[in-house]
Parts: structure tokens; sequence; C-alpha cells
């Protein structure tokens, strides 16, 4: 057997560009990812958000990047930027994200095709911006960010659930494509968080009844979800890929 050692859960100086990272759990990741030695590009459409969590990061561990992740231009723009300041790109975090409740019957075209473009499109948009540098370099990581709600969502949920499912599709596809390039494409499914997403979309009769199924009886923090993802990063994880990995099952 291989040396098994602490190194190989090491993510020190590796660069990891983070989406939404401005707030909730991408913000959480961006903190614990830079505590534990990356180089963390902060991406929000939220600039000021994003800049303060860069400056907590460290000047030279972090960066802001002001982008929208559902404009082509500005993920292009975004990813010239963290290949300008740091040289390379170790892994992609796609969490930014948006949700909205409505029952199908009352719907508009305009949600539906927001919910999409923001979870669907971006997740798109930035993994095809970053694969000609990791490509390049023979390897990378990309990680998504879907939902319990995308294998089993409530009633509300149907844009949100659909897009989350089209995430986790678009995760297995697209590891076939790159496993060759030495990219492993993985997706987190994090169960009810204690976000802004979750405190604007849940009624809190919702939120205490899943909570009380969660371990500890206490809804998920941000900070539960670094861990993941940290492992994510390492090389302790390079033969993970393909998959969505569920924090909660769904539906519980
Ligand atoms: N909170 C939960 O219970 C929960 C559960 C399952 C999955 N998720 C997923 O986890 C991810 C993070 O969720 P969260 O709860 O931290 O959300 P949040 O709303 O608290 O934070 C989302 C961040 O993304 C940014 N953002 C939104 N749209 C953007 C855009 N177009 N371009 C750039 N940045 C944009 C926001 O400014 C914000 O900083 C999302 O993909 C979400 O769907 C959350």
């Amino acid at each position: 057997m291989q040396n098994y050692r602490a190194a190989n859960f090491s993510i020190h100086d590796k660069v990891v560009i983070i989406t939404g990272a401005g707030g909730g759990i991408g913000k959480a990741m961006a903190l614990g990812l830079g505590q534990a030695g990356a180089m963390v590009a902060c991406v929000d459409r939220d600039f000021s958000a994003a800049n303060a969590v860069a400056k907590e990061i460290g000047p030279d561990k972090g960066v802001a990047i002001d982008c929208d992740v559902t404009l082509e231009d500005s993920v292009t723009a975004a990813v010239a930027a963290v290949i300008g300041r740091f040289r390379r790109i170790d892994a992609l975090i796609n969490n930014a994200g948006q949700l909205h409740r409505c029952l199908v019957k009352d719907h508009t075209l305009a949600d539906w095709n927001r919910i999409f473009t923001v979870n669907v499109t971006g997740t798109f948009l930035f993994s095809c911006a970053v694969l000609p540098r990791m490509i390049e370099q023979g390897a990378g990581r990309i990680v998504n960010f879907t939902s319990a709600l995308g294998v089993r969502s409530t009633p509300g949920g149907a844009a949100y659930g659909a897009a989350k499912a089209a995430i986790s599709s678009f995760t297995n596809t697209l590891h076939q494509e790159v496993a060759g390039h030495g990219i492993s494409v993985s997706a987190i499914a994090p169960g009810l968080t204690n976000t802004a997403m979750a405190n604007d979309n849940m009624t809190s009769e919702y939120m205490e009844r899943i909570a009380a199924s969660y371990p500890g009886g206490r809804l998920g923090q941000p900070e539960d979800i670094i861990g993941l993802a940290h492992f994510l990063m390492t090389e302790a994880s390079k033969h993970v890929s393909g998959s969505t990995i569920f924090v909660r099952p769904p539906g519980g």
C-alpha cells in the first residue's frame, strides 16, 4: 500500500474558485478552505460581500471577484482574473444558486427561467470557462451544488427541484467527458442549512420539523459543509467523481 499520510488531506496553496462566496454556504467554505491554506477566489454578484470575505481570508490568499454567473462575459472575465492572479486553477466550486418557491399553476416563466439560469446555466458557464486551463494542467476538481430537493422536492419547489436534478445529471455527464484529463466532477447536496436562502423561503414550522429529524436536533449550519468540500479538493478524494453526495437523504 502507498504511504497514507496527512499530506493527502492538504489543500495548502491550492487555487480554488468559489461562486456565491459572499454569503451562506459559499462564505463558510471560502473562510474554511482559506484557513486550511487554499488561495480562494471569492466570486459573487454582491462584490462588497465577496470583498469582505476575501479580506478576512487575507490579502495573500483571498481575492474578490465581481461576477454574475449567468453572464458569459462576466464569467470569462472572472476566470481570466483568477488565472492572471494565481496562474492556475485547481478547483471550481459552483455554489451560487437561487431558490424561488411557487406552485406550478402560479409560476411565471420569468421566475422559472431565472432559477434555471442561475443554478444550471451558471454551473455550465463556469465549468466551460475553467475547463481549458484544467485540461492543459491535466488536473482539476469541479464541485457543483445541488440539493436533496433535486431528488424529492416539495410542493412549491418545482423549478428549484428540476434545476438541481439537472445539475446532478450535468455532474455525471461532465465527469465522463473529462475523467481522461485528470479532472474529477462531483456534486454536494446539502440538507436544509441555516442561510438567507433557507430563511427567506421556508416557514419556521417547516424548518423546526426538519431540524428535529437531523443529528443533534438542529439544522445544518453553513460551516457543516466545509469538511466535505475540503475533502473533495484533496489528493485523498482523487478517485471520487461523477456522483452527487448527499449530506441528508432526499426526503429525510
Ligand atoms: N441553504 C440550504 O438549505 C441549501 C440546501 C441545499 C442546497 N443548497 C444550495 O447551496 C448553495 C448555497 O446556498 P446558500 O443557502 O448559501 O444560499 P444564499 O442565498 O445564502 O447565498 C447565495 C450566494 O450566491 C450569490 N449569488 C446568487 N446569485 C448569483 C449570481 N447570479 N451570480 C453570482 N452570485 C450569485 C448571492 O449573492 C449569495 O452570496 C446553492 O446552490 C443552494 O441551492 C442550499
